[in-house]
């Protein structure tokens, strides 16, 4: 069924595809972050975490931040419809603060995500009222090289606005960015959002320690060990730590971890496939990459994407880039 309630299915969530990426990254030792959205339980147990602790629920300047975004938005983009493509749009909450904004323009919405479960919901809640538009929704897998042809090939008749909100921190820099420039045309803008770190002389580049227990909450321990164990990896396997790793200074940007170690040797099977984990073996479950705003113009800008604007909040731990196309951005591999 490709069009079910109104959610389409791209190509790179078909079950082929999407069961060799998943093995790949098991066999690399790691969950595939998609993976931690997917399905209903999977999805709540997010959405809860993400309302508690959320940088832009905890903060008000991070959530008047997109306020912001979108009023300077609303200043330079002239008059007439626009498309907004939000890649990794979850429940699509801070584009929705947008549509509190965007007055009587006519916005051609195209949802896309992972996660069937947060793609349909976020499809649901937006198409209210007080909005102009439509609202497309698609199930698609952004680790999948064949999607960003596809998004790179796409046209639309008017300006696109794409938001790349929670996906930095998410998808890994080295495969994401080179894909971004492509997308852009002339009259296209990117919104970017990162979770940041200090960048000041005396800072030594990594990760505080105070950020890193932002993240060891029992909410995200229920999140994380709820996926888990939809792999047939039950918490009594091992145990669930979180930790920094990299530094500003060094090649791989700073991050957050959680790694899950096992205490007895676990068998599971998926997609037919027999997968051990021994004993003191351990599985990355989660990561969240953290940027410091040059650091991140600069990787921007080696792709030849242009940082036109930029906002961060009084906290100095979320930002906001806003990026323009740059004639010579072409798809990694030639594609
Ligand atoms: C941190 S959340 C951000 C959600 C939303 N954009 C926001 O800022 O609140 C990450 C989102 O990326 C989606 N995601 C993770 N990996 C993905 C992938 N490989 N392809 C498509 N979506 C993915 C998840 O389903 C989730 O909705």
């Amino acid at each position: 069924m490709e069009d079910l309630l109104g959610v389409n299915i791209h190509p790179s969530a078909s079950m082929d595809g999407w069961r060799d990426r998943f093995l790949d990254a098991i066999s690399k030792g790691f969950v595939p972050p998609i993976f931690l959205y997917q399905g209903p339980r999977s999805a709540s147990l997010w959405e809860r975490l993400h309302v508690q602790y959320a940088s832009a629920s905890q903060d008000r300047t991070a959530e008047a931040l997109y306020r912001r975004l979108f009023e300077w938005l609303e200043t330079v983009l002239g008059s007439g419809s626009v498309e907004l493509v939000s890649l990794g749009c979850g429940l699509a909450e801070k584009e929705g603060q947008w549509f509190e904004v965007s007055g009587k323009r006519r916005i051609e919405v195209q949802l896309l995500d992972g996660s069937f479960e947060l793609v349909a919901e976020a499809k649901r809640r937006r198409v209210h009222p007080g909005f102009h538009g439509e609202v497309g929704a698609t199930v698609a897998d952004l680790t999948s090289p064949s999607l960003w042809r596809d998004l790179a090939r796409y046209r639309a008749g008017c300006p696109v606005i794409y938001t790349l909100f929670g996906m930095l921190p998410t998808l890994a820099p080295e495969f994401l960015i080179p894909r971004i420039g492509p997308l852009l045309r002339e009259g296209d803008w990117l919104l970017l959002d990162a979770n940041l770190i200090p960048d000041s002389p005396e800072y030594d580049g990594t990760v505080p320690p105070r950020i890193v227990s932002q993240y060891d909450n029992p909410e995200t321990r229920e999140w994380l060990l709820a996926s888990l164990a939809e792999l047939g990896i039950y918490s009594n396997a091992g145990s669930l730590a979180f930790h920094a790793q990299g530094s500003l200074h060094r090649s791989e940007v700073p991050r957050i971890v959680a790694s899950f170690a096992f205490n007895q040797t676990v068998t599971v099977g998926l997609f037919g496939k027999s997968i051990g984990f021994s004993k003191e073996r351990s599985l990355r479950v989660f990561r969240s990459n953290r940027y410091s705003v040059p650091l991140l113009t600069m990787m921007l800008e080696q792709q030849g994407i242009r940082v036109v604007h930029v906002l961060t909040s009084e906290t100095g731990e979320d930002g906001l880039l806003v990026c323009r196309s740059s004639p010579t951005a072409s798809l990694p591999g030639g594609g």
